[in-house]
């Protein structure tokens, strides 16, 4: 018998056909099949992936006995739900982010997958980039000194979803890199935005999220923008760092500049800020697909009992934070503290 990951994608809308493809690629894994309740999106599947089997209801998965593992790709909306019964089910899941749309959902799936003894994972690609995989290895390397601040930025012109507003969609690729790379959770929460389009989705958004230790990071979110825009920027005290994602190969610029202020000063008039200019460094980055890396090591995880960097207990403090998110955008902007957990 095969030990292929018997493996089957719901949701076959923008997303999905990015997963069928990666997961039907791996020598580890089969698609044996697809899943959407629209007929028409699940026949477009259906011409790449011949020898998946169509299912056009949640249910007809189910009751599918050789499935082992899921890959929702389903709107934010309906992922609890698809998620909770596919656990019960006993089949392993993969997520898209965010994982729920709340922080109690989220705690009832980790809950579950644990009680039952199966992978749950979330779909925080980033964090399988190998960009992202290098800045992680240079701060552990203490190239950068102490961090600062991070900074990051997506925006785009659309696509305008309706049962989210901008922070929830774009948003999670940063929470979910940021800490990753500080490896732990914010203290505060503050976020402003704003609709312009669709009233209470805000099209707009601008979140800070401050760290017990020091750092401060901030993410804007857009699709309201004329310009594509993923980029990270990362202040240390001894080089700086940016990371963007746009860029086909030179992703990573290492910037040796830094500003270093006296230990002690007389006089404001006498402030002597040292300002270093160094070079500029671009490091090798590896080529990968970071959809694909993140596809293999769900199965590995699913094969080999290994924990991922992206399992359930990543996504739900990143719902933790968008939840926060929310809660202040509701609230005037003011900090909102993370309940720890
Ligand atoms: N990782 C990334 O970079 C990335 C990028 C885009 C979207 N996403 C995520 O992927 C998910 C899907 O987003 P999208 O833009 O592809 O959405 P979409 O609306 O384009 O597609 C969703 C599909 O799911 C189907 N569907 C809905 N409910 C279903 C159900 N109960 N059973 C079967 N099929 C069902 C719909 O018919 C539709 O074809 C979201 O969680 C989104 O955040 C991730």
């Amino acid at each position: 018998m095969s030990n292929r990951l018997n493996l089957a994608v719901v949701g076959c809308g923008y997303w999905g056909p990015n997963l069928a493809r990666n997961f039907d690629s791996l020598p580890t894994c089969r698609l044996g099949a697809i899943c959407d309740s629209s007929r028409e999106r699940l026949g477009k599947a259906l011409v790449r992936h011949p020898a998946a089997r169509p299912l056009a209801s949640f249910d007809e998965l189910l009751s599918d006995g050789d499935l082992e593992a899921v890959a929702i790709a389903t709107p934010v909306r309906t992922h609890y739900e698809l998620a909770r019964r596919a656990l019960e089910r006993g089949l392993h899941v993969f997520i898209e982010k965010p994982m729920t749309s709340s922080t109690a959902e989220a705690e009832e799936l980790v809950a579950l997958a644990d009680k039952k003894g199966l992978v749950l994972m979330v779909g925080h690609v980033f964090v399988y980039s190998p960009a992202v995989r290098k800045i992680k290895k240079l701060m552990a390397d203490g190239e950068l000194g102490k961090v600062f601040y991070i900074s990051s930025q997506r925006l785009n012109l659309g696509i305008h979803q309706q049962d989210i507003n901008v922070a929830w969609d774009l948003a999670p690729h940063d929470i979910s890199i940021i800490l990753y790379l500080l490896d732990q959770l914010p203290e505060h929460v503050n976020c402003s935005g704003q609709a312009h389009l669709a009233s209470g989705i805000e099209d707009v958004t601008v979140m800070t999220l401050k760290f017990a230790d020091g750092p401060f990071a901030s993410i804007q979110s857009s699709w309201l923008d004329p310009n594509k825009v993923r980029r990270t920027t990362i202040v240390g005290s001894r080089k700086m760092i940016v990371y963007d994602d746009i860029e086909p190969l030179e992703k990573i610029r290492i910037y040796d500049k830094r500003v270093e202020a006296p230990r002690q000063y007389d006089s404001f008039g006498s402030f002597p800020f040292a300002y270093h200019y160094g070079d500029m460094l671009a490091p090798h980055i590896e080529q990968d697909e970071p959809l694909r890396v993140e596809c293999q090591r769900f199965v590995d995880c699913v094969r080999n009992g290994e924990r991922s960097e992206s399992g359930g207990r990543e996504g739900l403090a990143v719902v933790r934070v968008l939840e926060a998110a929310n809660e202040s955008l509701r609230d005037g902007g003011h900090a909102i503290r993370l309940q720890a957990g």
